[in-house]
């Protein structure tokens, strides 16, 4: 087994005796339409290592599922090289990559992929089936993966008389059949409802606290996952263009309480979380004047005020009124002080002369 060091986000060193289910390097892929060439990915570098949970997030048309289809052997790039444990997959024939997807990767794809006449317990089965699973074996899995994603009670039930939110945890069931080391998952959360999107999320994270050895891949367009990932890429125009930290739980309760605090305003027992959030500047700016996304500078932003009318009130003299900017390129959203009022000294976007 090699050894690499890596360094995580704290800047201390962590040791990684593991090597990577999934190491991509220099991805180029390019589709021609009679003369017009659009270019999905270019420059994809990737490495996912037993235990990691990872999101990459991005617009539609970013090249999301054209980097799945790669690295599940479906599409061959233009260039670079895909590695699955090892294996160099972009080299195989179609027989190895139809083995690759029944042992290796289990497929979550965004419509569903069921098979309309066969059982919730068939759809689950046939996988095994195809892989020559035994008979016994296939029948108590089936039972024990359509419990893991809460769907025991509509074994028999045809895909048809299942929720939207019960097909895909019934295509995630599916995807884990042959016991994979890689699930990948193309935008499992978008064809359904909020507290289905929650429950998917519960499955995979069950997944990996019962599979530590495995790793599951999702792409989205929903922020929502970031919840669940150990880090997040941002894709655009076919390029990671910035690498997400996993939300902590102290950071997923300051965005938490600073979406509160813009309605909690003048009733606010909730000061110390403010002032937490309040950066301090001598000149704020006015809202037009913010042209950029504070995160990763992009031009293209939503602006707006947290609420022309109500104020937050902060420290014991200040009143501040915040601006929300929401990225559409890397899906931060930003508070940005735009003005202050001293109740004291009644002096309105500056705090200069204190
Ligand atoms: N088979 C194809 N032929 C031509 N262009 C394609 C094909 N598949 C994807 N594209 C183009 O590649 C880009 C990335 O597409 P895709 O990977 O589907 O994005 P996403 O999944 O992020 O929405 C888009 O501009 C899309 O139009
Ligand atoms: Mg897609």
């Amino acid at each position: 087994m090699s050894s690499q060091v890596e360094k995580t986000t704290s800047n201390d060193l962590k040791i990684t005796d593991k090597n990577p289910i999934v190491e991509v390097q220099g991805i180029y892929k390019i589709f021609k339409q009679k003369k017009i060439e659009v270019m999905a990915l270019r420059g994809i570098d990737l490495k996912i290592y037993p235990g990691e949970l990872v999101v990459i997030m991005g617009p539609s048309g970013s090249g999301k599922t054209t980097l799945l289809n790669i690295l599940s052997g479906i599409e061959k790039p233009n260039a670079g090289s895909v590695k699955i444990k090892g294996m160099e997959i972009t080299k195989l024939k179609e027989m190895g990559i139809q083995k690759l997807l029944q042992d290796e990767i289990g497929i979550v794809f965004q419509m569903f992929n069921l098979i309309p006449s066969l059982t919730a317990a068939g759809n689950v089965e046939l996988p095994m089936i195809v892989s020559n699973k035994e008979k016994k074996y296939r029948k108590e899995r089936v039972k024990g993966l359509l419990k893991a994603v809460k769907l025991d009670h509509r074994m028999f039930h045809r895909p048809s008389t299942l929720s939207g939110g019960e097909k895909q945890r019934l295509a995630i069931a599916m995807a884990f059949a042959n016991d994979p080391s890689l699930i990948i998952a193309d935008e499992p959360t978008a064809n359904v409802d909020s507290i289905s999107a929650q429950n998917i999320m519960i499955v995979f994270k069950e997944f990996m606290k019962n599979n530590p050895n495995k790793a599951i891949l999702i792409v989205t367009h929903d922020p929502e996952l970031r919840k669940i990932a150990d880090y997040t890429w941002v894709i655009r125009d076919g390029q990671f263009v910035r690498k997400m930290d996993k939300l902590n739980e102290t950071s997923e309760k300051d965005e938490v309480s600073s979406d509160f605090n813009l309605m909690a305003i003048s009733n606010t027992n909730n000061k110390h979380a403010i002032a937490k959030n309040l950066l301090e500047p001598k000149h704020f700016p006015k809202l037009s004047e913010i042209l950029l996304c504070p995160s990763c500078h992009s031009v293209n932003i939503i602006k707006k005020l947290d609420n022309n009318d109500v104020y937050c009130q902060i420290h014991d003299s200040h009143i501040i009124q915040r601006a929300v900017i929401i990225c559409k390129e890397c899906f931060e959203v930003s508070f940005l002080t735009v003005s202050a009022f001293d109740i004291n000294k009644g002096k309105i976007n500056t705090l200069e002369n204190e």
